[in-house]
């Protein structure tokens, strides 16, 4: 079933929620057309782990590391990346050995995404947003009050 995310506010609570229930080595997947939302989840996820800073986009940067109070977190964006091989040519597999990683176009890098995952697509169609996620190995069973 997807979930609304009618407002902002809907999105910052998922963040918030899923954000309370990550650990080290953890990967969200992030799913989803250009303006779905995925560059918005990340921004309230790092805020809801304690990030005060502004948070750029890594359309350009591919990856941006931040040094959290309890967390380490990788925010990449595969978006101009064509396979597993180009990522690991740039040095983007040892993102996922350390911290939590936050991926946009994950489809991009599909090969290189780690079992521990949960997977969100986002979606915006007719000013309609939503959510789907599905968790693999220990992101199997979330739970999420929405
Ligand atoms: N739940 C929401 N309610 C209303 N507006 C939203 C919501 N989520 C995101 N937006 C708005 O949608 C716009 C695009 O969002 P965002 O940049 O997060 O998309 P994106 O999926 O990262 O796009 P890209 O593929 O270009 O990186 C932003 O202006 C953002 O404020
Ligand atoms: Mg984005």
């Amino acid at each position: 079933m997807p979930l609304l995310l009618k407002t902002l506010k809907d999105t910052q609570s998922l963040a918030q929620q899923l954000a309370a229930q990550s650990h080290a080595t953890d990967c969200l997947a992030l799913y989803g057309n250009l303006g779905a939302g995925k560059t918005t989840f990340a921004r309230y996820f790092l805020e809801a782990l304690g990030w005060t800073a502004e948070v750029p986009s890594p359309t350009f940067t591919i990856a941006q590391f931040y040094e959290l109070p309890t967390h380490t977190l990788w925010h990449l964006d595969a978006y101009r990346l064509k396979s597993a091989d180009e990522a690991i040519e740039a040095g983007l597999e040892d993102c996922f050995q350390n911290g939590i990683c936050l991926v946009e176009w994950p489809q991009n890098i599909a090969g290189l995404l780690p079992k521990n995952r949960l997977d969100l697509h986002f979606s915006l169609e007719e000013n309609s947003r939503t959510v789907e996620y599905t968790g693999h190995g220990h992101w199997q069973h979330i739970a999420l009050n929405f």
